[in-house]
């Protein structure tokens, strides 16, 4: 496992620190950022077809609790350090509380097939492998040990890599005044999931029976259904079986960013950022 993937890791599980900086969190002492999250007691695999299909389910329907990437929320809500998956088997416990939701906690009963709670599932034991497995001993990261980065490199990354959707001049210009140390880092890795960032809904288009087409923030998807709230803010919905669509997420391209980072172009792309004051 490269060390950049740790770090990333790191920076992403402590997004509930820096909402109790802002007093939006538990009381001082409760974060769950502090422990590691539980083992696994039975390790388990899941088809990439479904962890994919698992994903979209999930930034469509836990996402806005959880985080699209399940490590998202606060206190209980991070579900790669919650026990209760640590200990399900294929939805044995996550089923029931998918299905009954918790509504004195503020999650509804949800409803789904078992073909898509089976997807769900799968999704959500891959990130929480993923999270014990990164993390590996370490309990904390050091904002000093990431400010080894060459702010000149990485302001060559980021013109090759992040001028296409970013600039510094616009919206980016500012950046290291609105964000420091862990909480710009997290966003810079993560936009999409805590850290005080909205969960922005993907666009849809869709091309109707009778050949309209519609486009508008992508409201709910299952295999049967597609559905969106247009730009008057209604809400449409078709079966997939008959209509066309496309779904265009602009966070994926920082999902796949993930993958393409070494560690010395991650410190450089971090320590250029900070200087755009
Ligand atoms: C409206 C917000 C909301 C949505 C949507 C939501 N949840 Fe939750 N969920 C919560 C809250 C709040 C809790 C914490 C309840 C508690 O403290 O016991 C929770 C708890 C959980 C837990 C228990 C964690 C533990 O360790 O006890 C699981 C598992 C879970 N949610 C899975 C899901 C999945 C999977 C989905 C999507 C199918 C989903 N949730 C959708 C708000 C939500
Ligand atoms: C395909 C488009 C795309 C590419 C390429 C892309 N980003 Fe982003 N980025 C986004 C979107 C969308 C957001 C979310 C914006 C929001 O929530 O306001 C975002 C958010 C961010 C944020 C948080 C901004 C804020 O105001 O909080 C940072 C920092 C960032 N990206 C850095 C990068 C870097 C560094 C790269 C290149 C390595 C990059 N991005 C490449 C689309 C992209």
């Amino acid at each position: 496992m490269r060390i950049v993937a740790s770090i990333l890791l790191i920076a992403s599980t402590l997004a509930p620190v820096h909402l109790l900086a802002q007093g939006r969190g538990r009381a001082a002492g409760a974060s769950p950022a502090s422990q590691r999250p539980p083992q696994t007691a039975t390790p388990q695999t899941y088809p990439a077809d479904q962890l994919a299909t698992g994903q979209t389910l999930f930034v469509a329907r836990c996402g806005s609790c959880h985080g699209r990437d399940a490590a998202g929320g606060e206190g209980d809500t991070d579900l790669t350090r919650s026990s209760l998956v640590a200990e399900d088997i294929r939805g044995d416990k996550l089923g029931p509380v998918v299905r009954s939701g918790r509504p004195d906690k503020g999650m509804p009963p949800i409803t789904v097939s078992d073909e898509e709670l089976a997807a769900i599932v799968a999704f959500v034991h891959e990130r929480h492998t993923t999270a014990e497995t990164l993390l590996g001993g370490r309990r904390s990261v050091d904002v000093a040990d990431l400010q080894t980065g060459n702010a000149g490199a990485g302001r060559q990354y980021f013109e090759a890599a992040c001028t296409r959707c970013h600039s510094a001049t616009g919206d980016l210009s500012g950046i290291s005044k609105r964000l420091q140390g862990l909480a710009l880092l997290q966003r810079m890795l993560y936009p999409g999931s805590g850290g005080g960032g909205a969960v922005k809904a993907p666009a849809v288009t869709v091309t109707a029976p009778n050949g309209q087409i519609v486009s508008g923030t992508l409201a709910y998807r299952d295999e049967f259904t597609i559905a969106l709230t247009d730009s008057a803010g209604s809400y449409r919905s078709w079966p997939t079986r008959r209509v066309t669509f496309k779904v265009d997420d602009p966070l994926s391209a920082h999902v796949e960013q993930l993958g393409k980072y070494t560690d010395d172009d991650m410190h450089d792309v971090f320590a250029y950022l900070q200087t755009l004051k």
